[in-house]
């Protein structure tokens, strides 16, 4: 059969609540035009993140009855740590409430004045954390990853010339080096197995940790299989595992690639280290058996670490965001390619070249599919990345309406409702206008600034 199905069936259903394009357009004006500050009720196919978002199966579900609460030494935290060692045999799991949380410590520890963190492209919370210890956030991705028409295999790769440049120059600020798969500010696109083991041989001759950020390392390794010669024969999980083999440590969010509503941790193979983010984890997260997390969401999580790596699971996903991206690259939509694994990326500046960057051609996309078709996604671009640390105001490298596809949420019916969408907003672009921020605050500024249009 040609037909890739869901791998799945439906046995509980969540409504949702219809509204009309006028409805829309006072919520519009209520949220200050942020996409951010609407109601999800009010939302119909809600695509800003993959994050938090997927569907859990019967078995995690029945997992969470299995949940332990003991403040210590709970069993759900050995089952967690005993999945995801099967993965990523790290010597130190330390689990966090979010992705973001396990920045946090690792930065804390690791960054502050003078310092510089290497990466393909940092994501907003992992640049901010880095931000906030003064340090440097630096993205040094493959200049292919920059070009959002070019078809090439492995978009996330990090510029390892540029790296090397950088070790050499300046190693003493350089606490580690990071790599992030798939590459979500970069869209979503991965980074090959041979980057990985390239980047960990340039770590290991300057004496540097590799640290993952591997929020959607499923995803990642499903890629290196069909696209990286050596791997077509290997499975989902013994990629993964190869993947971490090359890695000193890995900060996760669970909210993705482990397929729970929240979750995540920092694994570190350095004792010292790991001595210092425990230290910090009972400070702000929790005693390092449940770091923020309930019992029951360790046990969701170790579930969701065996269902991630299934093959039929994985081929669904890549396929069914592939369907989207290609259906609207046929429509003439500009978007990002080849398509990445968890989102469609479309290239708003160039789908509306008549607003200048300065004026957010992304965020005008995003409000009108919202307007038209009750469709929310998330603006990656100006908006997010524009404002400069003295204040300044500069065009990002790209301006990208990122539609994320939440894990085993959506059928394929929802995904034709986006697409037609998208061609009529496409039929009437030349009537969209670029919009102007009337309010922000001084860091993160995407999730709660005010805009005029
Ligand atoms: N790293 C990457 C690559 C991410 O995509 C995210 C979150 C994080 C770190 C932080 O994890 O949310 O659990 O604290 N990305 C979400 C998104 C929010 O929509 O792409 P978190």
């Amino acid at each position: 059969m040609k037909t890739i199905i869901e791998p799945f069936r439906i046995k509980s259903v969540e409504p949702l609540r219809m509204t009309t394009i006028t409805e829309r357009e006072q919520y519009l004006k209520e949220a200050n035009y942020n996409l951010f500050s609407l109601k999800s009720d009010d939302v119909l196919i809600d695509l800003l993140t993959d994050s938090g978002t997927s569907a859990m199966s019967t078995k995690q579900w029945a997992g969470i009855q299995m949940g332990d609460e003991s403040y210590a030494g709970s069993p759900s935290f050995y089952r967690f740590e005993s999945a995801l060692k099967k993965l990523a045999p790290f010597k130190h799991i330390i689990p966090t409430h979010q992705g973001r949380a396990a920045e946090k410590i690792l930065f804390s520890i690791v960054g502050g004045k003078g310092k510089v963190i290497p990466n393909n492209t940092h994501f907003d919370t992992t640049r901010a954390n880095v931000e906030a210890t003064t340090a440097e956030a630096l993205d040094l991705v493959k200049k292919e990853g920059l070009d959002p028409k070019l078809e090439h295999p492995f978009k996330g790769d990090i510029d390892l010339v540029r790296l090397r440049e950088l070790l050499s120059t300046r190693s003493e600020d350089i606490p580690l080096v990071m790599l992030t798969i798939t590459n979500n500010s970069g869209g979503g696109q991965p980074v090959s197995m041979q980057n990985i083991r390239e980047t960990k041989a340039l770590c290991k001759e300057f004496g540097k940790p590799l640290i993952l950020d591997a929020c959607r390392f499923a995803e990642n390794a499903y890629f290196i299989k069909l696209r990286e010669e050596g791997y077509a024969q290997k499975s989902p999980k013994e990629i993964v595992q190869e993947m971490f083999s090359y890695a000193d440590g890995m900060t996760m969010s669970a909210k993705k690639d482990a397929l729970v509503n929240m979750g995540g941790w920092l694994a570190l193979n350095d004792d010292e280290l790991a001595m210092h983010a425990r230290n910090m984890l009972i400070l702000t997260e929790g005693f390092p058996t449940y770091g923020g997390l309930s019992g029951r969401d360790l046990d969701a999580m170790a579930i969701g670490l065996e269902e991630v790596v299934e093959e039929d699971y994985l081929n669904y996903r890549i396929t069914s965001t592939a369907y989207l991206g290609n259906a609207l690259d046929r429509l003439g939509i500009p978007v990002m390619k080849p398509i990445g694994g968890h989102a469609v990326y479309i290239d708003a500046r160039a789908m509306l070249p008549h607003i200048d960057p300065l004026q957010y051609p992304g965020q005008s996309l995003a409000i009108e599919m919202y307007r038209l078709g009750g469709i929310r996604t998330c603006e990656i671009g100006t908006v997010m990345f524009g404002r400069q640390a003295d204040g300044s105001e500069k065009a990002a490298q790209m301006d990208l309406v990122r539609m994320a596809i939440p894990r085993r949420v959506y059928t394929q019916s929802h995904i034709d409702y986006c697409i037609e969408c998208l061609q009529e907003v496409n039929a009437n672009k030349h009537r969209l206008k670029g919009v102007t921020i009337s309010w922000e605050p001084p860091m993160l500024r995407h999730f709660t600034a005010h805009f005029q249009i």
